[in-house]
């Protein structure tokens, strides 16, 4: 292997290595997942976390503004001259004390990461614009996605602002939120509405994409994840390059977790940092297979592998019992995670736990983290319901220093939120009441008042 980057499966068995150049993302050898790797030794990977810092003082080059291109000499792949940016990245990290509280943590110790920021309000475009680089480097014309809404809108806008290919997206019918469904319809993605959900729309897009060699850029695209690797980067610059203690993320396809748990390594190897954090991986209830797999079957990474036959009779189990993903946090509505053996992995170097939280805890923690800061969507609230579990449980200390990420933009799904804090009873069940969310405690209700004066000022003064 000559060139500095290749792609390797994750499997120690196996180590079956590809030329970068290829849009195959499965292992040819043993069908497993692929890394982006890196003969490190060749490259020059910074020195120290302080040098990243020098790309700020060069932000008026595109590839520097960009929050995740900043970072390149840790996601080596792309020539500079082919990368694809849209001033992805520009997200915040935010000192959170009313969630803090709300969560039982001590005032200064929990921060959230606003990945809603991002160009197209999500996470995702972290790692489209990475995928985006490679499609570039190889050519690619068309490219597609299954997606749960953000996936998508991320896809549709890179190919529209760019006009580099034609985006084709695959969502489950009635299973996406209206924000997002309305970004892939704007941005001129051909949208194929599937009569199935997340899962099923994820297995056509793989088959239809190796028949008709177009460019998948769902997470089982190994580029998409080294983009997302520097959601970690900014974190830790944010914290002055301190390692938290814990960062807790909700876990859907599982190519987050997957991402940081690359970036960590990464780190490490490279004598960058000295610790790792814990990570803890928030499925919805209703959309449980990472917990149960590795709580109850306790399924691990375990000398470079993972135990593929016990994974696929559960699937198997799970079928049979006709269990499909069911959560308002529509987002994580998925119960075949594609990157489960990534995620074992993640979780084998950083260590920590896997937890879940039912769609009441989601828009209750959704509703804090509104009236505390810039918003998110319900997935994103998972960590946060999940930190206060972990805190009651005892898992996590409160003087913890903790990061949340919260995925995706409070407008994303404004049905939810409307749900939640309006007066509507009918709108209530039939968003929130069937998903078994009984009450809205931090409701922020509407003052319905005449169209009078005095009336009015009675309301904003609080007088009956
Ligand atoms: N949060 C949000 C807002 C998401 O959109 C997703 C995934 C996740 C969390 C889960 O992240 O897959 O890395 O564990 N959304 C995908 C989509 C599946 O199609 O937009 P993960």
């Amino acid at each position: 292997m000559t060139e500095t980057a290749f792609l390797r499966c994750i499997a120690d068995f196996c180590g079956a290595t590809v030329d970068v150049s290829t849009t195959e993302f499965r292992c040819p050898r043993c069908n497993g997942l692929l890394d982006v790797a890196y003969d490190w030794d060749r490259l020059t990977p910074p020195k120290s976390l302080k040098d990243l810092e020098a790309g700020w003082t060069r932000r008026m080059d595109p590839i520097d503004f960009s929050g995740v291109w900043r970072f390149r000499s840790l996601l080596p792949f792309a020539p500079s001259g082919q990368i694809v940016t849209l001033g992805e990245g520009q997200t915040l990290l935010q000192r959170a004390d009313a969630v803090a509280s709300f969560a039982g943590l001590d005032s200064g110790r929990l921060f959230l990461q606003y990945e809603g920021m991002n160009p197209s309000g999500s996470f995702k475009d972290n790692g489209m614009t990475a995928a985006f680089t490679h499609a570039n480097m190889v050519g690619a014309n068309r490219a597609a996605c299954a997606s749960t809404g953000n996936t998508s809108a991320s896809l549709a806008m890179y190919c529209s602002a760019t006009g580099l290919m034609k985006g084709i997206v695959f969502i489950g019918s009635g299973k996406i939120s209206y924000g997002k469904l309305a970004q892939a319809l704007d941005f001129g993605a051909l949208t194929i509405q599937i009569d199935g959900d997340f899962d099923d729309a994820m297995s056509r897009v793989q088959q239809i994409a190796g028949r008709l060699g177009i460019y998948l850029v769902n997470s089982v695209n190994p580029f998409r994840l080294e983009g997302q690797k520097t959601i970690m980067f900014r974190v830790l610059e944010s914290s002055g390059w301190e390692v938290p203690d814990w960062i807790v993320v909700p876990g859907g396809n599982l190519g987050n977790v997957s991402a940081f748990g690359k970036a960590f390594a990464e780190l490490k190897a490279l004598g960058l940092i000295s610790r790792v954090p814990q990570f803890a991986v928030i499925n919805a209830a209703g959309a449980d297979t990472f917990d149960r797999v590795f709580n109850k079957l306790r399924l691990r990474w375990k000398d470079g592998d993972f135990d593929r036959v016990a994974y696929q009779s559960y699937i198997e189990t799970m079928d049979r019992e006709g269990r499909r993903a069911d959560t308002l946090a529509s987002a994580i509505e998925i119960n075949r995670p594609v990157n489960l053996p990534k995620a074992l992995r993640a979780m084998s170097v950083c260590g920590g736990v896997v937890g879940t939280a039912n769609d009441q805890e989601i828009m209750d923690a959704k509703a804090r983290v509104g009236a505390g800061g810039f918003g998110c969507e319900p997935a994103s609230a998972a960590s946060v319901a999940g930190l206060k579990k972990l805190r009651k449980e005892g898992v996590i200390a409160r003087g913890d220093r903790v990061v949340c990420i919260l995925t995706g933009h409070q407008l994303k799904d404004p049905a939810a939120t409307v749900a939640y804090h309006g007066s509507d009873n009918r709108q209530f069940q039939s968003i929130l009441g069937q998903r078994g969310v009984t009450a809205a405690p931090f409701a922020n209700r509407p003052v319905p008042v005449v169209n009078d004066l005095d009336a009015i000022i009675r309301a904003i003064e609080g007088v009956p």
